[in-house]
C-alpha cells in the first residue's frame, strides 16, 4: 500500500498543506512544535478512526477555526483509495471512503493501513496493564473489526452491570436483573479473550523475530497473554460467566466488576527478564519497537500487502547499531520518519526530505536556526 498525498487544512497548526510521500522513506525534518507529529496525526487518524493523541477529535481542528479536514489518497493492490475526515466544532466528525460518507467506523479498515510508532509507545512496555490492553486494542482492532464491534459491545455491557452494582446495596430487588448482564459480558468477554490469544501468539513470534534482528541477535524477546482468569481453551464464556458469577458477592460490595477482560494483562520478557521491571531504557525502547514492526509484519500478512510505517522522533533515541538493523527493516514499506536533525539519518537512503516549519511544508533545506 502506499499513500500518494496527505491534505490537510485547518487541521492542528496547518492552515492549508499537502504532502506527497515518495515510495521509500521521505522524511519530515524541523524543530520542536512545528507540525512534524502533527502530520503523522492525520494519517493515524485516518487509518483508525482516531487520533494517537487525543480521544477528542475537536483538539485537531485549528485553533479559531469551526471545521477541519484531512485528505488522504493511497494506492492499495485493488486500486486507489481515498479516506476523508471531516471535523467540526459543532458535531460528531464524518468519515468518507471514495466520497461516501460511512455509518461506523469500523468500515474504515482496509482503506488507509499504518502503522506509527511514537516516543508514547514506551508506555506500553513501562506503564501498567491499561496501556498494555490500549496496545492490543487498537492494534487488533484495526485488523478486526468483529474485535472492535466485541470491544464496543463488552464496554457497554459493563458500564451496565456496574452501575447496576452500585444501585443494589439500595435496591436489592435489582439483583435479578444481574444475570443478564453476565450472560451479555461472559459472551461478548470470552470473544475478546479468544483474539487476543491469538493475537498475542502471533505478535510474540514475530517480535521476538524483529527484536533479534534489531538487537543484532543478543536478545530473546517472549510476549505472554495474562488473562484475569484462567479461561482455558475450550469454553471462555463458561468460564467468564462461571469467574463472575464467584465474584458477584465481592463485586456488589466494591460496585465494580473485578473479572473479566477489561483486567488482562501482557509480560512482556526478554530471555526469561521482565522488560518493564528490569530493561534498560534501550532495552524497552527496542520492545516497544519490535512490537510495533510484529503489527506491520501482521497487518502485511493480513492485507497481502505493507501497510505505512509512520516512525515519530525514534532514530535519535536508538544506538547506531539497532538503528541500522531498523533500516534495514524498512526496505519495500513506505515510510515516513519524523527528526529534528536530519543526521539522525545519514545511513538511510531517503527519498525524499520536507521541512516542516510552523505548519508549513517546504522542499529547501534552509537554515535550521
Ligand atoms: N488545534 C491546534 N491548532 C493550532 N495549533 C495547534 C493545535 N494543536 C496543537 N497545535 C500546535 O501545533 C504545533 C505542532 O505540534 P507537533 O506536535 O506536530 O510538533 P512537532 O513538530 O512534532 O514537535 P516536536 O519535535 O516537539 O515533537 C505545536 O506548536 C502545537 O502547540
Ligand atoms: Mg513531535
Amino acid at each position: 500500500m502506499r499513500i500518494t498525498s496527505i491534505q490537510l487544512t485547518d487541521f492542528r497548526n496547518y492552515a492549508r498543506a499537502e504532502l506527497r510521500p515518495c515510495e521509500g522513506i521521505t522524511v519530515l525534518y524541523g524543530n520542536n512544535a512545528q507540525g512534524k507529529t502533527a502530520l503523522l496525526e492525520s494519517v493515524v487518524l485516518s487509518c483508525t478512526g482516531r487520533s494517537h493523541r487525543t480521544p477528542r477529535d475537536r483538539e485537531l481542528i485549528r485553533w479559531g477555526q469551526e471545521a477541519g479536514r484531512v485528505l488522504i489518497r493511497a494506492e492499495r493492490r485493488d486500486g486507489s483509495h481515498e479516506v476523508e475526515m471531516l471535523l467540526s466544532q459543532q458535531k460528531r466528525k464524518t468519515v468518507k471512503v471514495n466520497g461516501r460518507a460511512l455509518q461506523r467506523t469500523g468500515e474504515l479498515m482496509g482503506h488507509v493501513s499504518g502503522v506509527l510508532f511514537a516516543p508514547e509507545d514506551l508506555r506500553t512496555v513501562k506503564d501498567g496493564p491499561a496501556e498494555r490492553r490500549r496496545f492490543i486494542d487498537m492494534e487488533l482492532s484495526q485488523i478486526r473489526p468483529a474485535y472492535y464491534y466485541a470491544l464496543q459491545r463488552y464496554a457497554h455491557a459493563l458500564l451496565q452491570r456496574n452501575k447496576l452494582l452500585r444501585d443494589i446495596p439500595l435496591n436489592p430487588t435489582l439483583r435479578d436483573t444481574l444475570p443478564d448482564w453476565d450472560a451479555q459480558l461472559a459472551r461478548h468477554g470470552a470473544e475478546i479473550m479468544r483474539m487476543r490469544a491469538a493475537f498475542v501468539r502471533d505478535i510474540s513470534e514475530a517480535a521476538h523475530e524483529n527484536h533479534l534482528e534489531i538487537s543484532g541477535g543478543l536478545e530473546d524477546l517472549r510476549v505472554k497473554y495474562v488473562p484475569s482468569l484462567d479461561a482455558g481453551e475450550d469454553d471462555p464464556a463458561r468460564a467468564l460467566a462461571g469467574a463472575l458469577a464467584v465474584a458477584r458477592e465481592t463485586d456488589i460490595r466494591r460496585g465494580t466488576t473485578t473479572v473479566g477482560p477489561h483486567r488482562d494483562d501482557l509480560t512482556l520478557t526478554l530471555s526469561g527478564m521482565d522488560v518493564r521491571v528490569y530493561g534498560s531504557q534501550g532495552q524497552q525502547r527496542t520492545t516497544a519497537l519490535s512490537l510495533k514492526l510484529a503489527e506491520l509484519d501482521i497487518m502485511r500478512r493480513e492485507l497481502g500487502e505493507p501497510p505505512v510505517l509512520m516512525l515519530d522522533d525514534v532514530m535519535s533515541e536508538l544506538d547506531p547499531k539497532r538503528r541500522r538493523h531498523l533500516l534495514r527493516r524498512l526496505e519495500g514499506i513506505q515510510t515516513i520518519v519524523t527528526c529534528t536533525d536530519l543526521s539522525d539519518l545519514a545511513e538511510a537512503e531517503i527519498g525524499a526530505a520536507w521541512r516542516i516549519h510552523g505548519g508549513e511544508i517546504s522542499a529547501e533545506g534552509g537554515d535550521e536556526a
